[in-house]
């Protein structure tokens, strides 16, 4: 068996993984993407270095860098924990709500709109407060809550003299006036393993902006609804946001696809970390949809879905 951890750096996470690989005796190599070089158009026969790995868990904090050596990897026949579909949808907030959407999981309501103009049609329609939010972008960064016309305004014009071209792309969304938390709960395969509230003052919950952690139990309903979420995007490992809408219950709000989970494991007691490595050794063993508890019938489901479009 031959492991690979493409990562950036070696943060608390990464650490935990490497344990959790020693302890089941799996040796294990480390790929920095600071200092990887891909060569993308090799000719037949030449065999890459990365090419004979069972499997590479992918750990970059770079959607970018992610995003793109997943796609080389899988486009050459290397597993990975994530795949490249799965970083695509959910680096992106605007691709994920959609296709969760599309898979019939709720979410708050979210408008999208491409110049000032229109966005401030579709704030006005969605009625305040609403929350903007780069498509991508994690940690809580630039997102928005606004609570009148003028705040809007403001907020718009300073996105277009002052943002890049990925500002420019308005996800607005709907504020759910969740109690003062949200729950974080870790999808692995086809079960919710393990959830914490994160409890603040702040309306972000997000425990790099210093929320707290404590244990949240997974009920059969947030289990459904989680693994409903997983697979709306791909399958794989993930950690889905949740809100708990006080009339409409629980609606998913994103979902993560490198996920963070240092703060996780004490108050939940679940060995994350392990988890995470034996379903990167089951991908390796069986493959993706084995790994994730597809049938073959939901697999095909499931890759006819993904190529609508593609
Ligand atoms: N529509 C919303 N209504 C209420 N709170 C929200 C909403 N969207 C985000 N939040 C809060 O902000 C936090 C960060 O938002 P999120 O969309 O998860 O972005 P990030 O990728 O930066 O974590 C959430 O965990 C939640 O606490
Ligand atoms: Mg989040």
């Amino acid at each position: 068996m031959k492991v690979g951890i493409l990562y950036s750096r070696v943060r608390a996470e990464e650490k935990l993984l490497f344990q959790a690989l020693q302890d089941r005796g799996v040796a294990f190599d480390l790929l920095d993407d600071r200092t990887l070089v891909f060569d993308i158009t090799q000719r037949e026969g030449d065999a890459q270095p990365y090419q004979d790995y069972d499997v590479i868990i992918e750990r970059c904090i770079s959607h970018g860098r992610a995003l793109y050596s997943l796609r080389i990897l899988n486009d050459r026949g290397v597993s990975t924990v994530n795949t490249a579909r799965v970083a695509d949808i959910c680096g992106n907030k605007l691709q994920t709500t959609s296709a969760l959407t599309a898979a019939g999981v709720p979410s708050p309501r979210t408008l999208v709109a491409f110049t000032p103009q229109s966005a401030l049609q579709a704030i006005e329609e969605l009625g305040y407060p609403v929350v903007l939010k780069p498509a991508v972008g994690s940690w809580g960064r630039l997102l928005s809550k606004i609570n009148d016309r003028e705040a809007a305004e403001a907020i718009l014009e300073h996105k277009e003299v002052l943002g890049t071209y990925h500002h420019s792309i308005f996800y607005i969304q709907e504020y759910i006036p969740k109690p003062m938390r949200d729950i974080r709960a870790f999808v692995i395969g086809d079960r919710t393993v393990a959830a914490i509230y994160r409890t603040s003052p702040h309306w972000i919950t997000n425990t790099a902006r210093g929320g707290k952690a404590s244990v949240c139990p997974v009920t059969p309903e947030l289990n459904d609804l989680c693994v409903r979420a997983a697979r709306a995007v791909g399958g794989g490992v993930v950690a889905i946001d949740v809100l708990e809408d006080p009339e409409r219950g629980l609606l998913v709000n994103e979902v993560n696809y490198t996920m963070e989970f240092r703060n996780s494991v004490l108050p939940t007691g679940v060995d994350i970390p392990g988890l995470m490595v034996e379903f990167a050794l089951r991908v390796a063993e069986e493959g993706w949809a084995a790994a994730n508890g597809w049938d073959e019938e939901t697999a095909a489901a499931l890759d006819s879905v993904s190529l609508v479009g593609e």
